[in-house]
Parts: C-alpha cells; structure tokens; sequence
C-alpha cells in the first residue's frame, strides 16, 4: 500500500504558526510519524508540501501511478481551489481530506471544501491524530492486494508448522490476517471456562479488556450459540465490549474443539458496514486455517 500525503500553504510554518489552533508540532514532526505508523502498518509513504495550487496538482499528477491512495491537507486552498477538487477527480484514488482544526466549528468560509464530493472520508479537529486515523481509514478502504483466503490459508499453515511460544505465534497469525485483509484490528483469544483472554493482537493497540469474563461482550454470544457475530455498528449495540477506541464495525468467530469453544478470532473495523458479505466469507475461510492453533495449542 503506497500513500502519497500532501500538505498545503502555511504547513511549512506548522509549530510557530497559531500553535493555539494549529498545535506544536511541525511538519517534520508530524511526517515522521506518519512515517513511522506507516511502517508499522506496513504501507510506504511520500509526503509533499507546497505554498502553491499548482505544484500540488503537479505532484498529484507525478505520483498518480505510484500511489494507492491520498492524505490531502488543502491548508486554506480547501475553501476555494476547484483545481485542486479537478486533480482529485482526475487521478481516481481514494482521497481522505485532513485537517489539524475542526474546521467546521471554525469561521464560516472555513465551512466549504472544494473536496466535499470526490473525498472517501474527512479526518479533522484532532491535531497530529488527524492525519494517523486518516492512515488507518486510508489503509482499509484503498484499493490494494487482497490477497485470496486460500493463499492466505496456505500462509497460516506454513507459521502454523513451525512451533513457537503461543503468544508469538497469535501475534503473527493475527498480523497475517490483518495485512491480507486490511483490517484495522485482529486478535486471537483463548476461551477458558470462566474467561476469555487475548493471545496475540495486530493493530494499533492492544485491547482495553484482554482478558474478561466469558459471559461478557459479543464473545458472550458468539461462544454461547457458536456461531459467528457481527455488529456492523457498535455504536448502538449495547452487547459491546470496547477492544479499542475508533473501532465500528465488529466481528467474532468462535472455534471449537470436540464439543466446546476453545477459541475466538476478534475482527474490527474503523468502518460501520465493513463486514460485506464477501469479507465474511473471505474471514471464515481463514478460521478454518486458524483451527490447529486451539487444536493443538
Ligand atoms: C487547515 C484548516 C484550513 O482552514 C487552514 O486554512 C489551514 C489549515 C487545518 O489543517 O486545520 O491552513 O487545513
């Protein structure tokens, strides 16, 4: 996954520039850490910044075969610049428009942006964290190699065959998945009698609750029915148990071994809506592959 990030006039200035709305950080802070969650995500960045409209669409333009996808922080141009709107157009990737402020709470002109109909998403009024919950969205819904759940079965098999501590191996199971997938969340749980606990996780953070009781959460009801649960919004369900903050959409698949639930495989997404059904069925192809895991675990 190639992202090119673009920065507008003014960001050159960023840390000495209305630090009360704009925050500390310069843009060389702010780029290295795009870069560096970039590498934890495994994706390759190229960041530009520019004082003028056109060298923008220049770049865009330039990169428009290399990249899968586009950060754009506009700066002011946002309000006015239709070009800029034009370029996005023009190069079809998916764009996710970033903002430092909240612009919408801002000074009425502040209120238009030429990108509000060609944009896959508007990340804004959170700072530096703008433009990594940008990233994450980005990584998800760009289009990218999605690898085939039986070349990705094959991969699960072949970490599978080399033993390893449990907890390294869910890591690296739940990475396998995570990447194959672009999914912003995996983790793999043991399910005990009385609680559930995490083994390995992939994903920006660890879960808030790694361990729980097993009546509790979505877990609860996909190991009492054994049988998979999806939420394609958490937000108005109130079975769920937060794994981490930002997360939407949710989906459990218990595994079994003999004649109870030995295991579950937690997905979550950024995104209300992202389990299609084709994704389900991409994800339960995987769960067979996990199954040795728990069987001889
Ligand atoms: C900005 C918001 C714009 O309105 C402003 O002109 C900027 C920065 C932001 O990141 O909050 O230059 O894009």
């Amino acid at each position: 996954m190639r992202v090119l990030v673009l920065h507008g006039p003014n960001m050159n200035l960023l840390g000495e520039r209305e630090p009360g709305v704009y925050g500390h950080a310069t843009l060389e802070e702010i780029d290295t850490r795009i870069g560096e969650r970039s590498r934890h995500l495994g994706a390759e960045v190229r960041t530009f910044q520019s004082n003028h409209e056109g060298a923008l669409i220049d770049r865009l333009h330039a990169e428009r075969r290399w990249a899968d996808g586009i950060l754009f922080n506009p700066g002011a141009l946002t309000h006015y610049a239709w070009s800029l709107r034009d370029a996005v157009a023009a190069v079809s990737l998916p764009c996710i428009e970033v903002h430092l402020s909240d612009v919408s709470k801002r000074e009425p002109w502040r209120h238009l942006s030429v990108l509000a109909d060609v944009r896959a998403a508007l990340c804004a009024g959170r700072g530096l964290d703008s433009y990594l919950e940008a990233l994450e969205l980005l990584l998800e819904i760009a289009p990218g190699p999605e690898r085939d759940a039986d070349e990705v079965v094959a991969l699960l098999a072949e970490r599978l065959a080399h033993p390893d501590d449990r907890r390294v191996l869910a890591g690296e199971l739940a990475q396998i998945i995570r990447r194959s997938g672009r999914f912003r969340w995996v983790g793999l749980y043991d399910v005990g009698p009385a609680e559930v606990e995490v083994l390995g996780w992939a994903g920006p953070g660890p879960p808030v609750h790694p361990r729980f009781p097993v009546s509790e959460g979505l877990t609860a009801v996909a190991v009492s029915s054994e049988r998979s649960v999806v939420v394609q919004d958490v937000r108005g369900d109130p079975r769920y148990l937060p794994t981490l903050e930002g997360t939407r959409a949710e989906a459990i698949f218990p595994v079994s071994a003999g004649t109870r639930v030995v295991g579950t495989l937690d997905v979550e997404s950024a995104n209300a809506q992202a389990f299609t059904a084709e994704r389900f069925r991409w994800l339960e192809r995987c769960v067979e592959g996990l199954g040795p895991f728990w069987k001889t675990g």
